[in-house]
């Protein structure tokens, strides 16, 4: 979808139109992304919302970016022990649904500190909150990620009984008395909430009523998070990380995000390979050409092969370095986003064969659509925002609180409980990640801004647990390496590799051919319905707009 003036791209058509329709109020990409947000905490239930946490980074034209981290936090009083199970062993279901899976959630203070600092001005929190209070007050229509979500929470209800009675007030607001997904759900309770964020700010979230009412049902499920947690809330305002890579200038989360040091240790591992071979490797392998230029040496299959090369030792410095911010971990980072490091990566691919994981153990260098959610804005000046917003899992920790329509997180989960096991979306992490009182779990949300000579060309980011960030860089490669247009770059079937567990997950599309390319390079290849979700907007040199939304979960642009 084209346009001129602005463009939003959401996981959902209508909250796009929130986005839209305050910029077409004179908000700035901030006032939308921030009403984008809000809509989609009524429209997307399953992905995100006011219970849980994100990640905003934001791009003004003249003056320095800025990454807003308001991902949930572990309560005060979380220890690992309450996490043991009768006999003394760690249990992973306790962190990973119910009462001690609910970080203190950070959206409403993220998006409210956005709008204060960051917004135009011109739009009231009573405007900026307007279009999903009408999203609330009208049955939400059950579109198709949304009833596979609850789909999903049936099968799991089903397998296990008891989860329906301690789910039950998610259970009956999504399932009607048949056993069957409803096919309109009601968010009105939703809608009180609002009204006191739009009266109170943040303490009408964090304080009074709503927290009581948070609180309580947190208490009920054996939590431990407190009033004192909920007030004490705040959001970090970081530096993005910022790094050039083939000639653009790449603005990324750094952590607890583990998506910036990734996404750039992969992409300056491909660009020590080269850019004409990788020009060349990849125009082979969409079909564009039958074989390299002279001079280049590029095969059917090599660029695909190069791609899982540079994410293994990425994820695997994911792994074992990353967790919350810290001294020690920005030093790691600096370490895995150093371009020399990227050269000795890239120098040890061999083309024809696969490299064993053991390669990437202990940190080389010495050493199913999770419930998220991603927004893309630009503006009509050029300021852009990209935002990853999450509960974790498809509806958090399954716990809607009563009367206010608020599903909280299971972002505890994002912590390692056990480091010797792998999470809820396979992934291994280091002590660096333990669950800790206070502390941000290492998220693979991957907000990401590209600018070209200054100006944005590609604003991106996903949905999908690890696979975001997987998604996240072959949609930007394909546009700023590739050359190629955004909706073709977000539609084309894409691939994953997560260092552990050591195989290949593709879409369906991808091409028989270049399967068995790889099998024959020795990858070991899984069939994926889908590798994260991608919504994009890429800006030509002349101001042209094009946004695209990921065909698998639904969304739509609203543009102007
Ligand atoms: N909860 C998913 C992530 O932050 O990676």
């Amino acid at each position: 979808m084209e346009a001129r003036r602005y463009a939003v791209a959401a996981d959902h058509p209508d909250a796009s139109q929130a986005g839209a329709e305050i910029l077409a109020q004179g908000g700035n990409a901030v006032d939308a992304a921030v009403a984008t947000s809000f809509a989609l905490a009524v429209v997307r239930p399953e992905s995100c919302g006011l219970g849980g946490g994100g990640f905003m980074l934001i791009h003004r034209p003249g003056a320095a970016p800025v990454a807003l981290d308001y991902r949930e936090q572990a309560p005060a009083g979380t220890q690992i022990d309450l996490y043991r199970d009768a006999n003394g062993k760690l249990d992973p279901t306790r962190i990973q649904r119910g009462g001690l899976s609910v970080g203190i959630p950070g959206t409403v203070c993220g998006l409210l500190h956005a709008f204060d600092h960051y917004g135009s001005g011109r739009i009231t929190r009573a405007q900026v909150l307007a279009p999903a209070m009408r999203l609330a007050n009208r049955p939400l229509a059950v579109d198709g990620h949304l009833a596979e979500s609850i789909s999903d929470f049936i099968d799991a209800c089903a397998k296990q009984p008891e989860l329906q009675r301690r789910h039950r007030d998610l259970y009956a607001s999504l399932v009607d008395e048949n056993g069957k997904a409803r096919t309109l759900v009601d968010r009105s309770d939703i809608a009180i909430t609002l009204e006191a964020i739009s009266d109170h700010g943040p303490d009408g979230f964090y304080k009074g009523p709503v927290a009581k009412s948070i609180l309580r049902t947190i208490k009920e499920d054996g939590g431990v998070l407190t009033a004192a947690d909920l007030a004490s809330y705040r959001v970090r305002e970081v530096r993005p990380i910022e790094r050039t890579c083939f000639d653009h200038a790449i603005l990324a989360m750094p952590p607890p995000s583990s998506g910036g040091a990734v996404i750039i240790e992969a992409m300056n591992v491909l660009q020590a390979i080269g850019l004409d071979k990788l020009r060349a490797a990849h125009a082979i392998e969409s079909g564009a050409v039958t074989e390299a230029p002279s001079g280049v040496n590029a095969r059917f299959g090599d660029y695909s092969h190069y791609l899982i090369e540079a994410l293994k030792p990425a994820f695997a410095d994911r792994a074992n370095l990353l967790g919350d911010a810290c001294p020690a971990v920005a030093a790691d980072v600096a370490r895995m986003i150093d371009p020399a490091r990227g050269r000795v990566i890239a120098n040890q691919i061999d083309v024809d064969h696969a490299a064993p994981w053991t390669r990437y153990n202990d940190g080389a260098m010495t050493g199913d659509d999770g419930g998220t959610s991603h927004l893309s804005v630009v503006d009509a000046d050029g300021m852009a925002v990209a935002c990853t917003e999450s509960v974790n899992l498809e509806f958090g920790s399954r716990m809607l609180v009563p009367d206010t329509g608020i599903i909280l997180n299971d972002t505890m989960d994002d912590f390692a409980l056990d480091t010797t096991k792998p999470n809820a979306f396979g992934l291994r992490q280091s002590e660096r990640n333990i669950v800790r009182a206070g502390s941000r779990p290492l998220s693979s949300m991957s907000p990401t801004i590209v600018l070209k000579d200054g100006d944005v060309r590609l604003v991106v980011g996903a949905s999908g647990g690890p696979r975001i960030i997987t998604s996240t860089l072959q949609v930007m490669l394909n546009v700023i390496v590739s050359d190629e247009r955004v909706d073709n770059a977000v539609a084309v079937p894409r691939l994953h590799h997560q260092w552990l567990p050591d195989e290949v997950r593709v879409q369906p599309g991808f091409s028989h051919r270049l399967r068995r390319s790889l099998e024959h390079r020795g990858h070991v290849i899984e069939s994926r319905k889908d590798i994260g979700h991608v919504q994009a907007i890429e800006r030509l040199a002349d101001g042209t707009l094009r946004a695209a939304c990921d065909p698998g979960k639904g969304g739509r642009p609203a543009v102007e």
